[in-house]
């Protein structure tokens, strides 16, 4: 809505813009190509060709680099699914080489909704990888998604709508995810998340956990223990609750145990 409101502005912008400095014209709308090279090649390479960690890290002797050997893994038949999933959720460009990659919300993004969608095309145009998915949530079954979903994800997202410690990385919350997000997380396997092919879950299993992620959002507050939403939790959804919050916290305790060691 907002930006068609916008849009005679911008074209207006534009015009002004081509009459006054024709060089200027290609900025106001970078290819996929130019925002690449702006914004992805120092750690992924110019041709999608992966950077290794001392390579980027040329300018700062010093640096050791990171744990990880890339700077940047190759992007080279990941196609428009990885390239969706990494762009859409802000997690890259990452900022700093070795960094977990962290969500961005919309208001911190260094891209704009059509950048992005150029550079989607630009990295799909490396290799034919996989195109973006089209899950069908309403194929699915919300209570084979829950089991799914205990069975696979909530060791690390422990119910759908909080975060969970893994050792060395958080999982993110999945109350704001999308249905596509999560078909493209679990076949790419971001960080440290596994990758699930679908000899272990299949597309039909992943409809079903996409429409569990997609129903426990509908309480839709910003988390944490609400007892208004304990009535309608099956009773023994509770327990397990009660299960994962004490498993966490022995896995906290274990965790700073091990690091004062
Ligand atoms: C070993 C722990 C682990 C398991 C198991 C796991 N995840 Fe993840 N997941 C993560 C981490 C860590 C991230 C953040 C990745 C990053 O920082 O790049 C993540 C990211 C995600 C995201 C993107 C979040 C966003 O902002 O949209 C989705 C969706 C997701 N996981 C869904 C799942 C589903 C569904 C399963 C089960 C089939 C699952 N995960 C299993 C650790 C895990
Ligand atoms: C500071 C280094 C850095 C910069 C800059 C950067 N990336 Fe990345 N990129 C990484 C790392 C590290 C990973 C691996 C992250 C992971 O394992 O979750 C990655 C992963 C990816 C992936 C997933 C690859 C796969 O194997 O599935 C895509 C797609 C991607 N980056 C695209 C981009 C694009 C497009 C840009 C520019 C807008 C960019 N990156 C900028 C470091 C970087």
């Amino acid at each position: 809505m907002r930006s068609r409101r916008r849009s005679p502005l911008l074209v207006a912008a534009l015009v002004a813009g081509l009459a006054l400095a024709p060089a200027a014209a290609s900025e106001s709308a970078p290819s996929g190509e130019q925002l690449y090279g702006r914004y992805c090649t120092s750690c992924h390479g110019a041709l999608g060709e992966g950077v290794s960690a001392g390579r980027a890290a040329r300018g700062n002797p010093g640096s050791t680099g990171s744990s990880r050997h890339v700077a940047g893994p190759s992007l080279r038949g990941v196609g428009a699914r990885a390239a969706d999933f990494y762009l859409s959720t802000g997690y890259m460009p990452l900022l700093e080489v070795g960094q977990q990659p962290k969500p961005r919300s919309l208001g911190e993004r260094l891209l704009s909704t059509r950048e992005i969608d150029a550079l989607i095309r630009y990295v799909a145009s490396f290799g034919n990888g996989p195109p973006v998915p089209s899950p069908q949530p309403q194929r699915g079954n919300v209570a084979e998604g829950m089991r799914l979903f205990t069975q696979h994800c909530a060791g690390c997202h422990q119910i759908a709508a909080e975060g969970g410690y893994v050792t060395g990385a958080l999982a993110p919350p999945l109350s704001q995810t999308t249905a596509v997000r999560v078909a493209e997380a679990v076949r790419i396997g971001p960080w440290v998340m596994p990758r699930f092919s679908e000899r272990v879950i299949s597309d039909d299993q992943l409809n079903s956990i996409v429409a569990y992620v997609l129903t426990s959002q509908e309480p839709n507050d910003a988390g944490g223990w609400s007892l208004g939403h304990i009535g309608p939790v099956p009773e023994g959804m509770v327990t397990w609750l009660l299960a994962a919050v004490v498993l966490v916290a022995v896995c906290m305790v274990i965790g700073r145990r091990g690091t004062r060691e």
